[in-house]
């Protein structure tokens, strides 16, 4: 229970990798905000939680709408009194198709940027007053090996990754005064294997690990994710 009563919002915890970032860290004893434009997943998440002995709440959220990311945070403030940690997990991936780069329409590309790298922005900006007054807090951002290895035939997506890493770094130095620390996961496709060969605990230990990083810290290697951290 290394994150007893922190208040922990994941946004797309309503399915795929987030619903496991989400049941792992409520498995550590935080209280969680399942965030998510699928509402009735993020529902089904957190009555599983709840059903589990654990706390959350499910809020809808679609993280490119600065209306919609404020109302998240302040649900979570209304029901928890705080804002701890913020996942960043939202993310268009299973819905994109991979294909030749001349084939991506310019439409596609504005809507990747704005879900996988806006949104970000968007959910950072909704949470940030509440850190700064508690003067702590923890931001995850999940990137993807992709933005590192280069793979082909995702170049929006692959460009919206890689996007994540210099936000990541930035953000890390603007707000790290504050004792907020920014770190990025590459993600972690274990869930994606086929099952006896994935390793889902493996999976959602990520963000848990990662809240459990000091400002300042530059931590390294864990639970098979590679990530950044704060520095200033
Ligand atoms: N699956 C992988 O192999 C892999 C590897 C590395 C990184 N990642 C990253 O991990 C994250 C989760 O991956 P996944 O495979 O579970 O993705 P997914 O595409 O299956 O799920 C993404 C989640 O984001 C939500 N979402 C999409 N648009 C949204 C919006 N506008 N507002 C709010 N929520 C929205 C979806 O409802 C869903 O819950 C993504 O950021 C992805 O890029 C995935």
């Amino acid at each position: 229970m290394r994150l007893k009563d922190k208040v922990a919002i994941v946004t797309g915890g309503g399915v795929g990798i987030g619903k496991a970032y989400a049941q792992g860290l409520a498995q550590e004893g935080a209280k969680v905000v399942v965030a998510d434009i699928q509402d009735l997943e993020a529902k089904k998440v957190a009555a599983d939680i709840k059903q589990a002995g654990g706390e959350a709440i499910a809020v809808a959220v679609d993280v490119t709408s600065v209306e919609k990311t404020r109302a998240m945070a302040d649900a979570a403030l209304k029901q928890y009194g705080r804002i701890d940690i913020l996942v960043n997990n939202a993310g268009l991936y299973s819905a994109l198709k991979k294909k030749n780069f001349m084939e991506i329409d310019p439409d596609e590309w504005d809507r990747v940027m704005a879900v996988n790298l806006k949104g970000l922005f968007l959910c950072v900006k909704a949470v940030y007053p509440a850190m700064k007054q508690q003067g702590k807090g923890k931001i995850i951002n999940i990137s993807s090996g992709t933005a590192l290895n280069g793979s082909p035939l995702f170049l929006h997506y692959v460009s919206s990754k890689a996007g994540v890493l210099g936000f990541t770094r930035a953000l890390a130095r603007e707000v790290g005064g504050d004792n907020i620390c920014v770190n990025s996961i590459a993600g972690i496709d274990d869930l994606r294997l086929k099952p006896g060969r994935r390793n889902d605990a493996r999976a959602a230990c990520g963000p848990a690990q990662a809240a459990l990083y000091p400002a300042g810290s530059i931590p390294s290697g864990f639970g098979g994710h590679s990530h950044f951290s704060r520095f200033r």
